[in-house]
């Protein structure tokens, strides 16, 4: 089954001023105990999820399932044998019967998906990273705003109610002052794979409908699905994958949604091990000044040794944690659901414990019924903050010059907490049989930022970089520059 070609940017854009022109009317006021109307739009593995937990919620029906692909669509109507299904998300748009929407395609769609659904007077949770670049990001606040939509961000750990005690802790002054926070996301990928010819996409798949804003360029790796998060064109890397939740949490529990952007970014890495068709770096080291509390973030995707199904550890904390935020006094180390504070020598003074916010999708139903946004626990603009941190620590990056390790450490020569994370990468790479020669370290830019007008300034504002703040969208799903 395929549906017709994309419309034209004309057609689409008629289509979409015209859809913009009723959204207000399109959508229904919803009674207290009136059902409201899902679409699960992209049902992978996370759309799948998704949908299985907005169906759990009372009040709550999966009324239209949409993928490009029809084996994710057979699949989804076994769960939700009487939900309408389509491959294309324009219809699922069209129909006004339809209270809510749930994005969880790739990224690079994440957006423009959200976009329209407000435009069609749809209500939005849309999953992380909520942008593929920082400016659609802004984009899609601007659209909530002026569509009246509910858009909460798939940041679920924020309806975990162990951050507020966690806040209360640190608030108290047990721990003392903090000196730095340390983000932190080793876990293990494998390599994807490294084709002589593209691939095809599947037969199942609308490639049209699933390519969407991103460009019609070959696919080297090997698997179609899921794989797309290591090519720039498609996806963010790890740093885009985990970050969001990492940086999200940070943001919330100890900047407290106070510092938007950073001021400044610094990263470094390479993508070692593995000779594949992988764009985006494996280990990356990071650091944001935020003109608060500095931050570093380290990204591990290869184990703890090589052919070792572990991840690394970090300084014998826990290797799951998230963010160990380092204090005069003793320091915290938690991650998804749950951490601790311990003494300077290491003992537990303190431990917490969340459910992984699970009640992330009824926080978002009940913003619905509400109509207020400030009832949503993971608000679009600040879930769109904290993606794009990540594409901050990505740019810096990809502008990298290759490089050596001690470059990288002579960019931030008076910051220990830099210094160390980087002479702690030899022992891990050797023990992954990796041996760096010269110019195997891209050493990014610090690059200097805005955070009001969300862009580069000073010296950092060459072309190369605002470039990245954007993209090249392809014809018929572009994301509109007046939503
Ligand atoms: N919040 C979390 O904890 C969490 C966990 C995992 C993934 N995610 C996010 O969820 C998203 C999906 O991840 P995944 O692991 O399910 O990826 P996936 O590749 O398994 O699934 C993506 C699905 O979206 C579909 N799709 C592509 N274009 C579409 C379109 N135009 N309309 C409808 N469907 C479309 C694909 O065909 C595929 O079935 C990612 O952005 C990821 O970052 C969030």
């Amino acid at each position: 089954m395929s549906l017709q070609p994309a419309p034209t940017t004309r057609r689409s854009f008629i289509r979409h001023t015209a859809l913009a022109a009723t959204a207000l009317s399109a959508s229904r006021v919803l009674g207290a105990n009136e059902t409201v109307r899902v679409a699960a739009i992209g049902v992978g593995g996370q759309g799948t999820g998704n949908a299985k937990r907005f169906s759990k919620v009372p009040g709550v029906e999966i009324a239209y399932v949409c993928d490009p692909d029809t084996v994710a669509l057979d699949r989804a109507k076994k769960t939700f044998p009487n939900a309408k299904t389509t491959q294309d998300l324009r219809h699922v748009m069209d129909d006004q019967s339809i209270d809510a929407v749930i994005v969880s395609t790739g990224n690079h769609w994440h957006v423009l998906a959200a976009i329209w659904a407000c435009q069609a007077g749809k209500d939005v949770y849309v999953e992380k990273p909520v942008s593929h670049n920082i400016w659609e990001g802004r984009q899609l606040v601007a659209a909530a705003r002026k569509y009246n939509r509910i858009v909460q961000g798939g940041t679920q750990q924020r309806s975990d109610p162990f951050h507020d005690e966690l806040k209360a802790y640190l608030d108290s002054g047990t721990l003392g002052a903090m000196k730095y926070v340390r983000c932190n996301h080793y876990g293990m990928r494998a390599t994807i794979g490294k084709r002589d010819t593209p691939l095809a996409p599947p037969t199942t798949v609308d490639y049209n409908l699933w390519l969407g804003p991103a460009q019609d360029v070959p696919i080297l790796r090997e698997k179609f699905h899921y794989d797309w998060h290591w090519n720039w064109n498609t996806g963010n890397g790890e740093l885009g994958n985990w970050g969001p939740h990492i940086l999200d949490d940070l943001r919330n529990v100890v900047f407290r949604d106070k510092v938007s952007l950073p001021k400044r970014v610094l990263a470094g890495g390479g993508r070692y091990g593995w000779d594949d068709a992988g764009e985006t770096p494996n280990t990356h080291f990071l650091y944001y000044d935020t003109g608060v509390v500095p931050v570093i973030m380290d990204v591990h995707n290869l184990p703890r040794q090589k052919g070792m199904k572990a991840p690394d550890v970090y300084r014998r904390r826990r290797s799951s944690a998230f963010m160990i935020i380092e204090c005069e006094g003793g320091y915290y180390a938690g991650g998804r659901g749950g951490g601790s504070a311990h003494d300077p020598e290491g003992k537990v003074i303190q431990k917490f414990k969340g459910d992984g916010g699970g009640t992330h999708a009824a926080n978002f139903i009940a913003a619905v019924r509400s109509r207020k946004s400030s009832d949503l626990k993971a608000e679009i603009e600040q879930i769109h903050f904290s993606s794009a941190w990540c594409h901050l620590g990505n740019i810096s990056w990809q502008l990298g010059q290759n490089a050596d390790l001690d470059t990288a450490k002579a960019r931030l020569k008076d910051f220990q907490p830099w210094q160390e994370v980087i002479e702690d990468l030899p022992a891990h790479l050797t023990a992954n049989e990796v041996t760096l020669k010269p110019g195997d370290v891209k050493v990014g830019p610090i690059l200097e930022i805005d955070a009001e007008k969300e862009t580069f300034i000073g010296e950092s504002a060459t072309p190369e970089a605002l470039a990245l703040l954007k993209r090249e969208y392809r014809e018929g799903f572009a994301v509109p520059e007046a939503v």
